[in-house]
């Protein structure tokens, strides 16, 4: 992703070069520190952000056109059924703070519903996806200030000087809130309402608790677009890691963990195998997994009652008419 990047301002700007270079370099550098940390753990496991190199981030897009993946067409929906419902509880607002925008093509909806909106702030990690959705929405919103900032949305802790004073709004998207752990999801809305400030107000998308039976089917989809796309992890470890994954002697595996409340991710082996990463050898035994994500199901309650251990309060909530997916309204002080 971030090569891309690098290689088109190499041609005029050999020091931009060299620093792009070096970031790359740091990258890898953190990868490959994660994977052979994860793969040597008594439970295996491999952080979640790794699955979106440039083919994860286009699997994923095509996951969230299967028919049996939910989230996104319910989000988009309550986007465009209660958008003016949704600008009448924000009231007015000057910025708009997206944590973990990717392509923002969601946000469009939600910049045309809040009207009067001058300034756009989306986090992202990925350069690539930032500087696409950013040409992307400039096309279709004249009057709107795009300013982008590049880092990890756990990790920022300020908003650019110049949003000192405005009235802001916070939007995360796709219930990727879900994909952290209790503690974690708690030290994020921490976080946030720390960079968006007093009287802001935030719209969080949650997934709502339902049955397995649909559950599972929007992890682990009749096509296989699901499986490509954990799978995929392995074999980008096998190009920019040396590794030798066989990877059709694993599998992606779905469960719902009822007690959790939530969707597990695996990849697990077949057979018993030795597999090789850096020169390293990691012994599988026939069903060990690597864990890889976890996507939390909330009840409307239950979210209500996370935001509030972090100073948030509930103003009201949408669902859609077949009670999948939620979006929330907080608001701090
Ligand atoms: N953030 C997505 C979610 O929780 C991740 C996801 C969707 C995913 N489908 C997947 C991760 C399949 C691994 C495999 O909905």
């Amino acid at each position: 992703m971030a090569s891309d990047t690098s290689s088109v301002l190499a041609e005029d700007r050999p020091d931009a070069a060299a620093s792009q270079a070096a970031l790359q370099v740091e990258a890898n550098a953190k990868f490959a520190q994660a994977v052979l940390d994860g793969l040597a753990r008594p439970l295996r496991s491999l952080p979640s952000r790794f699955l979106y190199d440039e083919r994860g981030s286009e699997l994923f897009e095509d996951i969230t056109r299967l028919k049996e993946y939910y989230p996104t067409r319910a989000e988009t929906a309550l986007l465009q059924t209660h958008g003016a419902d949704i600008a009448r509880h924000v009231g007015d607002a000057d910025i708009l703070v997206e944590f973990g925008s990717g392509s923002s093509r969601k946000t469009s909806l939600l910049i045309n519903a809040l009207k009067g909106l001058g300034t756009y702030i989306p986090i992202d990690v990925s350069e690539t996806y930032l500087t696409e959705a950013a040409e992307w929405l400039a096309a279709q919103h004249d009057d709107l200030t795009i300013a982008p900032l590049i880092g990890d949305f756990t990790k920022i802790d300020a908003l650019p000087e110049t949003a000192q004073g405005h009235k802001v709004v916070g939007f995360f998207s796709g219930s990727t809130i879900g994909n952290l752990i209790r503690e974690e999801a708690n030290a994020f809305l921490r976080n946030a309402a720390h960079l968006l400030g007093q009287d802001s107000a935030f719209l969080v998308a949650i997934d709502l608790k339902k049955s397995p039976d649909i559950l599972i089917p929007a992890y682990d989809d009749a096509e296989g677009v699901s499986a490509a796309f954990s799978l995929n992890l392995l074999t980008r470890i096998n190009r920019e890691l040396e590794g030798d994954f066989d990877i059709a002697r694993f599998a992606h595996r779905a469960i719902y963990n009822e007690g959790q409340g939530r969707i597990e991710i695996y990849l697990e082996s077949l057979t018993g195998q030795t597999v090789s990463v850096l020169g390293r050898d990691f012994a599988f035994s026939e069903g060990e997994r690597i864990h890889t994500e976890f996507s939390h199901k909330y009840s409307l309650e239950g979210f209500r009652a996370l935001a509030a251990t972090a100073s948030w309060r509930g103003v009201t909530a949408w669902t859609d008419p077949d009670g999948l997916f939620s979006l929330h309204l907080l608001r701090f002080g």
